[in-house]
């Protein structure tokens, strides 16, 4: 059975196979419609989303497949006590493949113990959102034409950020990465991913100052400040507008810099700045559905 849990198991050559497989899709989309007839994908979402859980429906729709499932707790009998493992037991019996958001870390992994269907994680609290991880890759690599030898800076939210957390550990597997950590203190990566990073040889350098640092930046990669995250509603509000990317910080950034964000935003990226053309996060997003569906289809073969 295989499911996709943790951005670790994105080999570059796993990436590089999901990529040519959306790219096909994008290419000839008819050939693809009729590859799940049958086929079910359950969505169980235990917190909020737009762009994960619709683009994964419209995946599966995309492939002749059908959906079901909940956009939060309170619709499921989570809300009456049902754990995690048999939620999942109930739902292998439902549906082919699940894709499961869920405020607690390590909850997919749970699932995919008890599952007898393959499981994605698509978000488990702090930790980890890998499926965000390809659509973050395909979109580097579409204006890149590479994910290698990238000196890719990473601002906001470090700590909570499971986006942040997913993407370091898949562009660390490829050669000659760099990383700059734009973060408030009390934001930076959480201490195992710093001891990972520096046991890894992975090369990277921690700061507060986005105006210097994005000048060495091929990629920025904004976040938000994660507000479901925090204990206490004085420090978000502290912290929420720590960096705003405007055009006059812009001015200063490399001419094919890639500004992506895995959205949604509220203030770090300033509106002006959506025309620029270095700005790819809407497309960002857009590749999610076409990647999502290459997973599908891999984790179903
Ligand atoms: N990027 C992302 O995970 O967005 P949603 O929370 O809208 O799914």
């Amino acid at each position: 059975m295989k499911h996709l849990i943790d951005a670790k198991e994105l080999s570059p050559e796993y990436v590089e196979r999901l990529i040519a497989s959306a790219e096909d899709i994008i290419s000839a989309p008819g050939s693809y419609s009729d590859r799940c007839r049958g086929r079910i994908l359950a969505t169980l979402f235990y917190e909020p989303s737009t762009r994960t859980r619709l683009s994964f429906e419209s995946a599966m729709l995309g492939l002749g497949g059908q959906t079901l499932g909940f956009s939060s707790a309170d619709s499921s009998s989570a809300s009456k006590g049902e754990s995690v493992a048999d939620t999942i037991r109930m739902v292998s019996c439902y549906a082919d493949i699940c894709a499961m958001r869920h405020p607690k870390e390590g909850s997919a992994l749970v699932a995919s113990m008890h599952s007898g269907i393959p499981v994605i994680n698509a978000g488990d609290g702090g930790h980890q959102h890998p499926t965000q991880t390809l659509t973050d890759l395909m979109t580097i690599h579409s204006v890149k034409k590479k994910l290698d030898g990238l000196s890719v800076g990473l601002c906001g939210d470090l700590r909570f950020g499971r986006t942040v957390h997913s993407l370091i550990h898949a562009l660390s597997k490829h050669k000659n990465n760099s990383f700059i950590l734009v973060s408030p203190d009390e934001l930076k990566i959480p201490d195992y991913l710093r001891e990972e990073m520096i046991k890894g040889g992975v090369r990277f350098t921690e700061t507060e100052d986005l105006k210097q640092s994005i000048k060495e930046m091929d990629v920025i990669y904004m976040t938000r400040v994660q507000k479901e995250r925090f204990f206490n509603e004085e420090d978000y509000v502290r912290l929420k507008d720590s960096y705003i990317l405007n055009r006059q910080k812009l001015s200063q950034a490399k001419k094919d810099l890639a500004v992506m964000h895995p959205l949604p935003r509220v203030n770090e990226i300033s509106t002006e700045v959506d025309d620029d053309p270095r700005s790819v996060y809407f497309d960002q997003a857009r590749y999610g559905r076409f990647v999502r569906m290459a997973l599908i289809l891999d984790l179903l073969s």
